[in-house]
């Protein structure tokens, strides 16, 4: 819900005008405290930067670009076919927008963006050009009205509440006590005629606090040449909080946070406990899936319908298949077919495949390792760098000797072996089909095809061992204090 205030009425139409977006990401992040840009800090899976140059590209921008500082930090972590320009110095906003002039074509729409202000949607950027383009002001800012406007720029609007101009508060020189009282707040989301900004661009000065190239010096110098200047002023205040800090960040979080969760119970997931539970925004989630308390599922995750996942889990980057479910577990890199499951107190490292209804049950390690349908690894095993037969049981503390020290090899186990209890094979090994195994095994030959392979000391029962311990001591053996030594 937005409401327009401050701009001369008249029609123009709408999306005739190719749109350029500038997404300003240079400044040096001082406050984030941070060796890494702040523009790569992470929000919900997605850079911050990535923000404002999605909902640029979603609202049908023709073409977005990025203003990078000299390390140039930025390129690798934008989405296809985002530009990069370099301000060669940090001079403030407007010295950021001055870097872009030269990709200004006069007769387009320019959206500009600070790129610390993530949660600008497409939906309001495309609110912000109809009125922009409706009220046929040179230039149009988003604001907001905030309960706590501290550190924002303050709209400050002539006494008919047309957009005067936008005052700077930061280092505390620029504004005036009154001002500060100004709960109208720049959100740093503009848009502005292409021949307009192309014409203040040079007219800004540093002549402030805090000597820099205020972008938001446009406004003034616009109403000064006798242009309007219109505000759109959004409800939704979300859309306008900026990140200067990492409390500000964790802020944004909770707020991105619980759209992209609502955004997925809306579409059919169950989440139990949405305050505690973390969805990136790339994730893809199927209708009926529940997701339980402590749960995190990060980066490129797809989960089918009706899975079950968590109580504590985290899926990084990994797919989970309609109906599987996955319990305390830790999945990197993995793949878990339909009707599989996994834990609880599972491991799944990069590479393993849980084909459909096999299992990964409890303290199992699985890595690199391709393990059969309906195979079962229910306890205390490890299995790395291995092919699991289809309908194998491998016993409780199964281990693979995959590494020698050097090398990492392989070992393949056919269908439906059933290993014995403490069986560890040493790599490389290949096991039949239908092949049996000894507890307490350690392996270093293949098994052919339907064989029982043993190898292990044979028992000794030394009878009469505990009466002559005692003897040896002179004591009662039901009364002997120490165990005898084997
Ligand atoms: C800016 C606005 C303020 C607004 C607020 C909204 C100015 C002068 N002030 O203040 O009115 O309320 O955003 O969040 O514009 N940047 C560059 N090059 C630079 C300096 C900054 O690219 O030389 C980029 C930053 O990387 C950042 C954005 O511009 O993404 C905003 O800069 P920042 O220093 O955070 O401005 P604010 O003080 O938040
Ligand atoms: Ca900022």
């Amino acid at each position: 819900m937005s409401t327009e205030l401050g701009a001369t009425e008249m029609s123009k139409g709408m999306g005739s005008k190719p749109l350029t977006a500038i997404v300003l990401a240079a400044g040096q992040g001082t406050r984030m405290r941070s060796s890494v840009p702040k523009a790569l800090h992470d929000l919900c899976g997605r850079p911050l930067v990535c923000w404002p140059a999605q909902a640029a590209l979603d609202a049908g921008a023709d073409r977005v670009v990025v203003v990078d500082s000299p390390a140039r930090a930025l390129r690798g972590a934008l989405p296809a076919g985002v530009e990069v320009v370099v301000q060669e110095q940090a001079t403030g906003t407007g010295g950021a927008v001055r870097a872009a002039a030269d990709l200004v074509d006069p007769g387009a729409l320019v959206l500009v963006c600070a790129g610390d202000v993530p949660l600008v949607s497409a939906a309001v950027i495309g609110d912000l050009i109809a009125a922009h383009s409706r009220t046929g002001a040179s230039a149009t800012v988003l604001s907001t009205v905030l309960a706590d406007p501290s550190g924002y720029g303050r709209v400050v609007r002539d006494p008919d509440g047309m957009v005067a101009r936008i005052v700077e508060t930061k280092g505390g020189g620029d504004a005036t006590a009154q001002e500060l009282a100004i709960a109208e707040i720049n959100s740093g989301v503009y848009v502005f005629d292409g021949a307009a900004l192309l014409e203040v661009l040079p007219q800004l000065s540093a002549d402030n606090t805090q000597g820099e190239l205020y972008l938001t010096d446009a406004f003034a110098h616009m109403r000064a040449a006798g242009a309007a200047v219109g505000a759109l002023v959004t409800e939704e205040t979300g859309v306008a909080l900026g990140v200067n800090d990492r409390a500000q960040l964790a802020d944004v979080r909770a707020l991105a946070q619980r759209n992209i969760n609502c955004g997925h119970m809306r579409a059919g997931v169950t989440i139990v406990d949405p305050v505690s539970t973390y969805i990136d925004v790339d994730v893809v989630i199927g209708e009926d899936t529940t997701i339980e308390p402590g749960t995190r599922l990060c980066g490129s995750t797809v989960v089918g319908s009706g899975a079950t996942i968590g109580p504590q889990t985290t899926v990084i980057d990994s797919q989970v298949g309609n109906g599987a479910s996955v319990r305390m577990a830790w999945l990197q890199e993995a793949t878990v077919l339909a009707g599989a499951k996994v834990g609880p107190f599972a491991y799944l490292r990069p590479g393993t495949v849980l084909h459909e209804d096999a299992k990964a049950g409890t303290f199992v390690e699985i890595k690199n390792s391709d393990i059969g349908r309906g195979a079962r690894v229910p306890h205390l095993s490890y299995i790395g760098d291995a092919d699991v037969g289809e309908g194998a049981n491998l016993g409780a503390a199964t281990v693979t000797a995959n590494y020698d020290g050097r090398a990492k090899h392989r070992t393949k186990i056919g269908k439906r072996v059933r290993s014995g209890v403490d069986t560890t094979f040493v790599a490389p090994m290949t096991v039949g089909d239908d092949a049996y195994t000894g507890a307490g095994s350690v392996l270093t030959e293949d098994i052919p095809a339907g064989a029982l392979a043993v190898a292990r000391a044979r028992q000794v029962n030394v009878e009469g061992y505990a009466q002559r311990h005692a003897d040896d001591a002179g004591a009662d053996p039901q009364a002997a204090t120490t165990p005898p030594a084997r």
